[in-house]
Formats: structure tokens, sequence, C-alpha cells
């Protein structure tokens, strides 16, 4: 049945593709947006558009008023400070949630977390994603609460992947230290009809659920660009980058954003996620209690991807 649904993030890569998948779906969406980033209102999202802030109480609370559910896609995913992470991923989320549990009836919850959570030690990013499923598990009480934890998520419109994929479909490959680490991927319509899924079968409450897009090993960065060169029929360049270059230029980066005051991607907390080894997911899970299944598996993936 369609409902009226609360969104976050809509601004953003995996927020807009929910916004598509569910407006298509005939749900209502009041989705939050930040004053400064109306010029990002997707054109093709209609919307009940909620000018606001996750640091602003009284914004989340008309976003939350009458909806059926809240999914909770905005995230801090760059920043150089721990504060900033927190501020975003913990405390706003924290906010959200108050204002969630203040409604009658008291709509349901889906936290789009991330697969860093797993490994908190290895970024500000990932410690502040943790912090917010603690705080989501511990205080929500009568809160009918799901987490999903995605691992990397790719596709048209993405700002962390996708040029690496677009230097690998004109012939460079860049490949951080050996390229031997494995991850998880899925397409970012497959993660939108996962959280679908979760709206319409009303199914899985209050638990921690990963996903990615069927491939049960994953992938290495090798396998990636495999998939890419058979894609192009071309041979590639391997450029193998010391990781000891991309330390260094991730240490100048912080400091030069800390010094000018942009939000950086590439930090040293981000060289320790991309150089963990082990990002590999488990989906077993999530299927079993909602029934959904992925569709799209990497070479279709960068096809729709690198097409766009
Ligand atoms: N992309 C991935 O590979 C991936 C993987 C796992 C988990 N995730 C999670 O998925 C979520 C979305 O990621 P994304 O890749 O779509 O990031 P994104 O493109 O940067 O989008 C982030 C969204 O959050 C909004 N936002 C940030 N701070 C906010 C605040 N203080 N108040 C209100 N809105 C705020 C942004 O609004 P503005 O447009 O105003 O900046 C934007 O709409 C994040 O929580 C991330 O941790 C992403």
């Amino acid at each position: 049945m369609a409902d009226t649904i609360a969104l976050t993030g809509a601004t953003g890569f995996v927020g807009a593709a929910v916004a598509r998948r569910l407006t298509t779906a005939g749900h209502r969406i009041q989705a939050l947006i930040r004053p400064a980033s109306i010029y990002k209102q997707p054109a093709d999202i209609a919307a009940e558009w909620i000018a606001g802030d996750l640091d602003d109480v009284q914004s989340l609370q008309r976003l939350v008023k009458g909806v059926a559910a809240v999914i909770h896609c905005a995230g801090a995913v760059r920043g150089s400070t721990r504060e900033h992470f927190n501020r975003i991923n913990a405390d706003g989320l924290a906010r959200l949630v108050r204002a969630t549990v203040n409604q009658h009836p008291m709509p349901r919850l889906l936290l789009i977390s991330s697969l860093s959570a797993r490994e908190p030690h290895l970024s500000h990013y990932a410690a502040s994603k943790r912090q917010g499923e603690r705080l989501l598990t511990e205080q929500s009480h009568q809160l009918s609460w799901t987490i999903y934890r995605p691992c990397a998520v790719y596709g048209p419109g993405d700002r962390e992947i996708l040029p690496v994929f677009k230097w690998m479909a004109k012939g460079i490959a860049p490949v951080l230290g050996s390229g031997n680490g494995r991850f998880s991927l899925i397409y970012v319509n497959d993660l939108a009809e996962a959280i679908a899924t979760w709206l319409d079968r009303n199914c899985c409450q209050s638990g921690t659920y990963e996903l990615h897009d069927g491939n049960p090993g994953g992938y290495s960065w090798h396998d990636v660009i495999n998939t890419i060169r058979q894609l192009r029929r071309k041979a590639m360049v391997r450029l193998q980058i010391p990781l000891v270059l991309v330390k260094l230029t991730a240490a100048l980066n912080l400091l030069a954003a800390r010094t000018v005051g942009y939000a950086p991607m590439l930090t040293p907390g981000k060289v320790c996620e991309l150089s963990h080894p082990d990002w590999v997911c488990d989906n077993a899970a999530l299927i079993s209690a909602t029934g959904w299944t992925p569709k799209i598996l990497l070479p279709e993936g960068l096809q729709l991807t690198l097409s766009a």
C-alpha cells in the first residue's frame, strides 16, 4: 500500500535513488533538504521538500509528522574531524530518533548505516556510523527499527568509486597496494529495491543486516579491472600505486582541508578503510527476513554505470 514516507539524504547519491524507487511505487515522500542544497533538488523526484538540517529539531519534527516510516539516508561521508562525523552521523540520528518516537502512531525507522561500522577503529567515519547504530539500538525503546549495512555502493551519480571506474574505462587502472583485498559491491538500484522491500513487506524489524550484489566472495580490484577490460575489449595499463604515497597524499589533503576549510574525501582514515583486506559481507539474513534478492551483478552494473 502506498504510504507517506519521511526521507533524509534525497539530494545525495543513495537517497535520490531511493526517492525515485519509492515515488515510482506511488509512495508520497517528505524529504529533508538543507537550504544551501536547494539547487541539488533532483527535478525528476516529486517530493514535498522540507527545508532543514539534522541539526535542527523543528525541521525534523515537520519531516516525520504523519508518516508511516522514516528512511534515514543522510550522512557525512567526507570530512576532516571526528566531531564533524559524529555531529551528523550520531547526534543528527539521535535528534531524528527523538522526533520519530514522539509521533503517534510511531513510524518505523530504517537507518542506512555502512559496512564500515563493522571496523570502527579504522576511521572517524566508521566510528561515527558504529556510534549511530549503537545509539539506535540502545536508546530507541519502543521504536521499530532496522539497520542496513551496505557495502560499497556504485552506480550513476556516485562520487566515490565512479571516478576510479571512469579512469579504468579510459584504459588506466590505478591499483592501491597489492590490489588483493576483497570487497563486496552493490549497484545502487539494488540497494533502493532492498529499502523498498523493507517498506512494503513491513518485515525484518529490529535487526542489523548486511547487503551486497549476490556475489558471495566479493571482488578484488583485479576482478573489477578484468570486468571493465572485457566490457571495453581493449588492453588496460595497470598503475600500481604504493600505499605509502597514498598515505602521504591523504595526510597533505587533510592538512589542506583543515587549513582552507573543505570536507576532504581522501584522508588517512579513508586510506585505512581502502587498504583493509576484508570488506566482504553476507546477504543471507536479509534475504531470509525479507525475500529481497539482488539482481545486478558487476558486469551489468558497470555497463549501466559507465554508459549513463
Ligand atoms: N555511497 C556508498 O558507497 C555508501 C556505502 C555504505 C553506506 N553509505 C551510507 O549511505 C548514506 C548516503 O551516502 P551517499 O553516498 O548517498 O552520500 P552523499 O551523496 O554525500 O549524500 C549524503 C546526503 O546526506 C545529506 N546530509 C549530509 N549532512 C546533512 C545534514 N547535516 N542534514 C541533512 N542532510 C545532510 C546530504 O545533503 P546535502 O546534499 O545538503 O549535502 C546528502 O543528501 C550515508 O549515510 C552513507 O554512510 C554509502
